[in-house]
């Protein structure tokens, strides 16, 4: 079986939700506290022992380079005003046996093609999707390394998932499935932003894939589907014809940082763990909630 070397992460959303913030600079480079989404994902795809990251980025994307890349004029002026702990911190953004790659998607035509854009880099081997606003904080292992150790015991394409409210399967690829173990089940069918009436179940693909390359040939098929665009849903379904695909329902609390609310819930709770904040935060939510 192949280890899961590569990940892609499709950054050339338009981020509309997040206008004007977005304008200009995407919506993975929000930060939750002082980290932007795209860091907490790629950290968590270096954790799962994956060296190679793709960004398959749009216009007004080069922050995400430059984040990744190295910052001279920054890096002498931290030493040569000493301050080793924010030289440490701009130095480490990654690993150095981590490569960064950056694919230029043209025009946004959906996840599915975004995730196309990677074949010739991806080639023949299995790889991994991570949406960087589906942030999942976990207790001990994060999600992708869940899901690495998921798919090297079944040797199968293995999705992330979780149960949502009914009123909002809308929102997302569901998944129908028949259990195997606790958390682990075989797709059956899967379906991208049904109505609440054709929905197999309530159990939502988030942003978090291991997939076979035999994808991309679907992919290259795959035309437009719900809301116009690319689906990578509908090559999964495809894909389904041919082989086993597992959901693994993860263990993390999952924010939905691509919406307002989600991305206010992930900051105030990421802000109640973080080490130098904590504690003044957690009493200024304490007064902020008796005032008011
Ligand atoms: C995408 C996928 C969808 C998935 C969701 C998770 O949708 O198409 O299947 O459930 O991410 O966040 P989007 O949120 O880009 O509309």
């Amino acid at each position: 079986m192949q280890a899961i070397k590569k990940a892609v992460f499709p950054v050339a959303g338009l981020g509309t939700r997040f206008l004007p913030a977005t304008k200009a600079n995407p919506k993975e480079m929000l930060p939750i506290v002082d980290k932007p989404l795209i860091q907490y994902a790629a950290e968590e795809a270096v954790a799962a022992g994956i060296d190679v990251l793709i960004f398959i980025i749009g216009r007004n994307k080069l922050s995400i380079s430059d984040h990744f890349d190295k910052a001279y004029e920054l890096e002498a002026e931290l030493a040569a005003n000493n301050n080793q702990a924010m030289l440490d911190i701009v130095q480490n953004i990654l690993p150095s046996h981590v490569d960064c790659v950056y694919i230029r998607q043209a025009e946004a035509l959906g996840l599915g093609h975004a995730v196309l854009c990677a074949k010739s880099v991806v080639g023949n081997e299995p790889f991994a999707v991570l949406l960087a606003d589906d942030l999942i904080r976990a207790d001990d292992t994060d999600c992708m390394v869940q899901m690495v150790e998921k798919y090297e015991q079944y040797g199968r394409s293995v999705l992330g998932v979780e149960r949502v409210p009914y009123d909002q399967v809308n929102k997302y690829g569901i998944v129908g499935s028949k259990p195997i173990i606790n958390r682990l089940s075989e797709i059956t069918t899967i379906v991208e932003k049904p109505d609440i009436n054709e929905a197999p179940s309530n159990l939502a693909v988030v942003g978090r894939y291991i997939l076979s390359p035999v994808i991309f040939g679907y992919l290259e098929k795959t035309g437009k589907g719900a809301g116009g665009e690319i689906q990578l849903t509908d090559a999964i379904a495809q894909l389904l014809n041919e082989e086993a695909i597992l959901a693994y329902e993860f263990l993390g609390k999952r924010f939905d940082c691509g919406s307002k609310l989600g991305f206010l819930k992930a900051t105030v709770e990421y802000a109640l763990q973080h080490p130098e904040l904590k504690l003044a935060f957690s009493d200024y939510l304490q007064e902020t909630v008796k005032r008011d």
